[in-house]
């Protein structure tokens, strides 16, 4: 049985895991995910967020053909470094897979936000459609991929879903007044959990002013 590890050692290992099992994950682990994202913290307790769950081969081949389209179109030669002794190569390879086999991942889930215009945005300003509340968002994402490595699921977030947004609304019916947020493809993991590769705290913090030193205890 799966022994759940503890919150920090979820942090310190939560690694992007882009080559999933095709196993079948049950809609119940799907839904245990979902009910860790909603209670995250959001801007007025708006909750902002929703979700449309893809567990169907042709919605998410419909999905990944363009994601992978995208990827590629986007990141074009720089997908062909494949060199896996460095950390960048080891990247660029699990991106590319990831996308060539994102119709794959058993379920893959779209985190929608309400459109919503922040307060620093005067109301004269305001032109056009409003931006989804990625900031009361983003916190349920995180949720969602901490719970998932919880429950030793693999899940990683991406948004390339941004160059086809108008196709995913038209296809899956998404509201006008919902934005695309995040897109998580979940699946058993294929390889491990390891530690995440992050530049130190200390060369991310000043103290007092920037570029302060840390103050003598
Ligand atoms: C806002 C955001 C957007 C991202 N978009 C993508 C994406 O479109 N495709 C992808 O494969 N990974 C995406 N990622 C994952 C990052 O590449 C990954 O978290 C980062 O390289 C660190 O790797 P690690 O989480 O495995 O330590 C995204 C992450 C964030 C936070």
């Amino acid at each position: 049985m799966h022994e759940e590890p503890g919150l920090f050692e979820v942090m310190y290992t939560l690694r992007a895991m882009r080559r999933l099992k095709p196993d079948p994950v049950p809609l119940e682990l799907v839904e245990r995910l979902l009910d860790a994202g909603i209670r995250a913290p959001s801007g007025q307790n708006s909750q902002p967020w929703a979700f449309l769950v893809l567990t169907g081969t042709d919605d998410k081949r419909f999905f990944g053909e363009r994601y992978d389209y995208w990827i590629k179109e986007r990141f074009g030669a720089a997908l062909l470094a494949d060199d896996p002794r460095t950390a960048q190569g080891r990247t660029v390879n699990a991106a590319r897979h990831l996308a060539e086999h994102m119709h794959e991942a058993p379920v893959i889930l779209m985190v929608l936000g309400r459109r919503d215009w922040p307060f620093a945005v005067a109301p004269e300003a305001r032109v056009g459609r409003a931006p989804p509340s990625y900031g009361s968002v983003y916190p349920c994402v995180q949720n969602i991929l901490l719970a998932a490595r919880a429950l030793g699921l693999g899940a990683s977030l991406t948004t390339m879903h941004q160059m086809f947004e108008d196709e995913l609304h038209a296809h899956f019916g998404i509201p006008e007044d919902h934005g695309v947020v995040a897109v998580i493809p979940i699946g058993w993991p294929q390889g491990r959990f390891g530690p995440v590769r992050r530049e130190p705290v200390a060369d991310k913090t000043h103290y007092g002013r920037w570029g302060g030193a840390r103050p003598r205890a």
